[in-house]
């Protein structure tokens, strides 16, 4: 994975060269941006050196001068398209008030509005600016922007003074960054099969019956799984995303291939995800040529499909089942009466027709239905937290289980 590590300019840049080694030690790839004010301070050499990369120093030659060239002008658009994290340590009170009024300046600044990568912030300062109400609502914005904040730490700071203000130590700072980027380890061991898309069910050669999912929790479960060092199986209906590296992917169709998929793999899971939007119904025949228009209507016959969930439910190995409710009404009740029918410790049900939920979306609004009558709603999250929040489940009905 790759982030961007912004350095400003204040007595703790240092310490960012060490904070580069550590995060390499989580095979983070690092691209350090400095601001001009921070050069005075540190060199880009020694991260230059550090990283074996170019150092990325401002935006423009000189202020106020037209750009070096097209490449570099548009650089911070690349750079933000790439990184999985902005992370800015130390972050300044300038730096912080750019980000929190969206003033882009410079290239960090700019690479701040440009990014939709989560962004982390270790400010270091003063105590007394950093007390500031102006810096205080500057945090607060960011905060409630989602921007995630280490708090500096108290004690002896540089300009003599003692109090809130020292850059959080190295090691706070990399947890931080790993966990919001999900790289827990706690899953190392396990395999974890996650379905995920919807199936199609072929009529003719041309025509098939299918439904809106678009793949998108079920690959963020797969990234996130993965991420968190288990070895993922992602049985894969028909989708237009990108297959998360590192992940054994297994790309199927309709329902019945999907059905053989799993049952092939999963006595060898501990955990096995249904997230995929299984069709319940198939037609009854198949045409091998395409149907022709006749007068009058047209009646297309449906079986049923295998209910793949159901069936694991029945076998269960001892693995963990979780199953997903997507429902257009009465979510509860519905979701309850899946958790019983189908043998599942879980389902992850959502309300398709709330918005930030459902089909297609980044977002997902989700209630957790729990074998031990628990019922855990969460608030509108991006789909890989959801995916985390979901997996961070699993480990606890895993450990009660034991
Ligand atoms: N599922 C499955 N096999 C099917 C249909 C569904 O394994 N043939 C799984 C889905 O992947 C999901 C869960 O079962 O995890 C719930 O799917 P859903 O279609 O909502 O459930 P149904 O039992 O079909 O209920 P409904 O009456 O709401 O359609």
């Amino acid at each position: 994975m790759k982030i961007a590590l912004g350095v400003t300019g204040g007595v703790a840049a240092y310490k960012a060269a060490e904070l580069v080694r550590r995060l390499q030690q989580e095979k983070l790839d690092v691209q350090v941006v400095m601001t001009r004010s921070a050069q005075e301070f540190i060199t880009p050499l020694t991260f230059a050196a550090l990283t074996g990369q170019k150092v990325i120093t401002d935006m423009f030659t000189e202020p106020g001068s037209a750009p070096a060239n097209v490449e570099s002008a548009i650089e911070h658009i690349a750079v933000a398209q790439r990184i999985d994290l902005l992370l800015v340590a130390p972050a300044t009170a300038d730096i912080l008030g750019k980000f929190a009024h969206g003033i882009a300046q410079d290239f960090l600044s700019t690479l701040y509005l440009a990014t939709k990568a989560p962004v982390v912030v270790a400010p270091a300062m003063n105590v007394n600016m950093w007390e500031h109400e102006a810096t205080q609502r500057n945090i607060a914005t960011l905060r409630e922007r989602g921007v995630h904040v280490v708090d500096p730490d108290e004690g002896y700071l540089a300009c003599g003074m003692t109090g809130s203000g020292r850059l959080a130590s190295t090691e706070t700072i990399a947890k931080r960054v790993c966990d919001v980027l999900g790289l827990r380890h706690d899953l190392t061991g396990q395999t974890i099969l996650i379905t995920a898309g919807p199936t199609c069910e072929d009529i003719d050669p041309v025509r098939f019956l299918t439904n809106r999912s678009s793949g998108k929790m079920g690959y963020a479960l797969a990234e996130a799984a993965n991420r968190r060092g288990a070895h993922v199986v992602l049985v894969s209906g028909p989708t237009d995303l990108k297959i998360p590296d590192g992940v054994d992917w297994i790309p199927v169709r309709a329902t019945e291939e999907m059905d053989r998929a799993v049952r092939e793999r999963a006595a060898s899971a501990q955990v096995v995800i249904m997230a995929a939007a299984v069709s319940d119904y198939r037609p009854a025949a198949q045409h091998d040529k395409k149907l022709k228009r006749n007068e009058g209507s047209f009646t297309l016959e449906l079986e049923p499909t295998p209910d793949i969930l159901a069936e694991l439910g029945r076998e269960k190995h001892g693995q963990i089942l979780v199953g997903f409710a997507a429902e257009t009404h009465a979510v509860a009740e519905s979701a309850r009466g899946k958790l019983a029918r189908k043998g599942a410790d879980m389902i992850v049900a959502n309300d398709v027709t709330q918005e930030g939920a459902g089909f297609d979306t980044d977002t997902n609004i989700v209630t957790f239905y729990l074998r031990d009558g628990r019922e855990i709603s969460l608030p509108k999250l991006s789909k890989f937290e959801v995916a985390n929040q979901i997996l961070d489940r699993v480990l606890e009905i895993q450990k009660h289980s034991k």
